[in-house]
């Protein structure tokens, strides 16, 4: 909750925002004149002044100009008894955040203020604090994950980097393979020998071949030259091969044989040379299947899958999406130079719930995205392709029971949620979704919802709609 001074010296208003700012949650501090809030200004860093602007000892604007000087994040609401033109537009000029006229409206146009800007700063602490996790949690280059299962496999990574058996890494596309091999590499031994990247699944099969271990001049159509072959040009370090899984039987048999005896024959070649390499491997199939239909090689498996990680599905540990989502933000927004600053609790939650079929790649394009289109420092839900939206919606309706959902509480994340937040979290949404279609009027607003407007009264002032 926010931390406000009110300066003001006449009692009956001071008592009146004291009291109904504090019964909201909010932290209040109450001064009489314009000196007694500059020294106030001077010691703590308030989240709001609402300030007079007639006072015996000084004019408001005067104390507006002296807060923005020390305290430019501070927010300046100036109300006053007597409008003029002259001090609405000096409060204007001199950056008043807001314009309040005294009167029987007072209170109900200072509260959303109030709390909107509450709300805001309560956001951006919490950027604050998950960009400080973000930090602790970002001990292997870029891999970024808070969740149980992605510290297991930091620990993993940790145990088996230095060593130098090969890695066999399953995860659906988008999980991190690439960037789980990258950092095992760089926290081997290896690290200042090269790592090579191939995607088996990218050339054809004789192609693949003369990439892999190399050739000499003459020894096919086109070879005009000798070649040395990735095998030997990772020598020392570590080769990925990538979609390993897409690699043909008779390419499988030569590989296997490779990682068998340690040394390479490039093409047209009738030496053998020695190469000191690791092979990190990594596939999107399942190779049970794979192995028991008969694409793949079991010998050449085992011999792979010395140590094997699967990658879990974003959808598996959703407690990372916001850590990833602002992360993309920040590196997105810095990158295409926009002044972004948060993620609207509508749009993460919508993020929250989606399944990411394309993982954590897919959330990485979506926020990329969402940051070249948006156009206020905040990503709203609007900002989000239609299919992340629509889920959400059919997440909603199977939560309310009346839509078609499957009832297998197939949303429910693995690791649970806490229900009462979320409902009100719901709640609260709909709500706002029911006020927005009735055009701001709560009977009808009470009718969509089948509530009584009575009830709707008390789930609005719960919710501070
Ligand atoms: N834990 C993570 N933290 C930060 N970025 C991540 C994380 N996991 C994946 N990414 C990002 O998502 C994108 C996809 O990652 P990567 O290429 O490693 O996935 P992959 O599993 O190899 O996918 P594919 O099977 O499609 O090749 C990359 O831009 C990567 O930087
Ligand atoms: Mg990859």
């Amino acid at each position: 909750m926010a931390h406000l001074l009110v300066v003001d010296d006449e009692p009956s208003i001071s008592e009146l925002l004291e009291i109904s700012f504090r019964k909201e949650g909010h932290k209040v501090e109450v001064v009489s004149n314009g000196q007694a809030a500059k020294r106030r200004l001077a010691a703590q860093i308030f989240d709001i002044v609402i300030s007079d602007i007639c006072m015996p000892d000084m004019n408001g604007v005067e104390l507006l100009q002296y807060s923005k000087e020390v305290s430019p994040s501070t927010i300046f609401i100036l109300i006053t008894g007597v409008p003029t033109v002259d001090t609405a537009i000096d409060a204007v000029n001199f950056g008043a955040d807001r314009y309040v006229v005294k009167g029987d409206r007072l209170l109900d146009e200072l509260r959303p203020a109030v709390k909107r800007i509450a709300e805001n700063q309560a956001l951006r602490k919490e950027a604050g604090e998950l960009r400080r996790q973000l930090r602790r949690f970002t001990g292997f280059d870029h891999i970024i994950g808070a969740s149980p299962k992605m510290r297991d496999l930091f620990d993993l990574i940790e145990t088996i980097a230095p060593q130098s058996s090969r890695v066999l890494i399953t995860g659906e596309s988008g999980t991190g393979k690439e960037l789980v091999a990258r950092a095992i590499h760089e926290n081997s031994s290896r690290a200042k020998a090269p790592f090579i990247t191939i995607n088996c699944g990218a050339f054809p099969e004789t192609l693949l071949e003369s990439e892999l271990f190399g050739y000499l001049r003459g020894s096919f159509t086109g070879a005009n030259e000798n070649r040395r072959g990735l095998f030997q040009a990772a020598d020392g370090g570590t080769l990925f091969m990538d979609e390993i899984g897409n690699m043909s039987l008779t390419m499988q048999v030569k590989l296997y044989r490779v990682l068998q005896e340690g040394k390479v024959r490039p093409l047209g070649s009738t030496e053998e040379s020695d190469v000191d390499v690791r092979v990190i491997a990594a596939t999107n199939k399942d190779f049970a299947k794979e192995i028991a239909e008969g694409r793949f090689r079991e010998d050449l498996y085992y011999r792979l899958s010395v140590i094997p990680i699967h990658l879990p599905a974003l959808r598996e540990r959703r407690e990372d999406i916001p850590l990833l989502a602002r992360s993309f933000l920040d590196r997105y927004s810095k990158s295409m130079n926009k002044k972004i600053e948060a993620i609207e609790p509508e749009a993460m939650r919508r993020l929250e719930v989606y399944d990411w079929p394309g993982n954590v790649r897919e959330l990485e394009n979506t926020i990329e995205r969402a940051v070249a289109l948006e156009a206020s420092p905040r990503i709203s839900a609007e900002a989000l392709p239609a299919r992340i939206r629509d889920h959400y919606q059919e997440a909603v309706s199977q939560h309310s029971g009346n839509g078609n959902g499957h009832g297998d509480g197939s949303i429910l994340p693995v690791e649970g949620i806490d229900l009462e937040v979320y409902i009100q979290k719901l709640e609260r949404s709909f709500l706002l979704a029911a006020m927005e279609r009735s055009g701001g009027v709560r009977t009808r607003a009470a009718e969509t919802l089948k509530m009584s407007y009575r009830s709707f009264r008390h789930y609005a002032k719960k919710y501070g709609i």
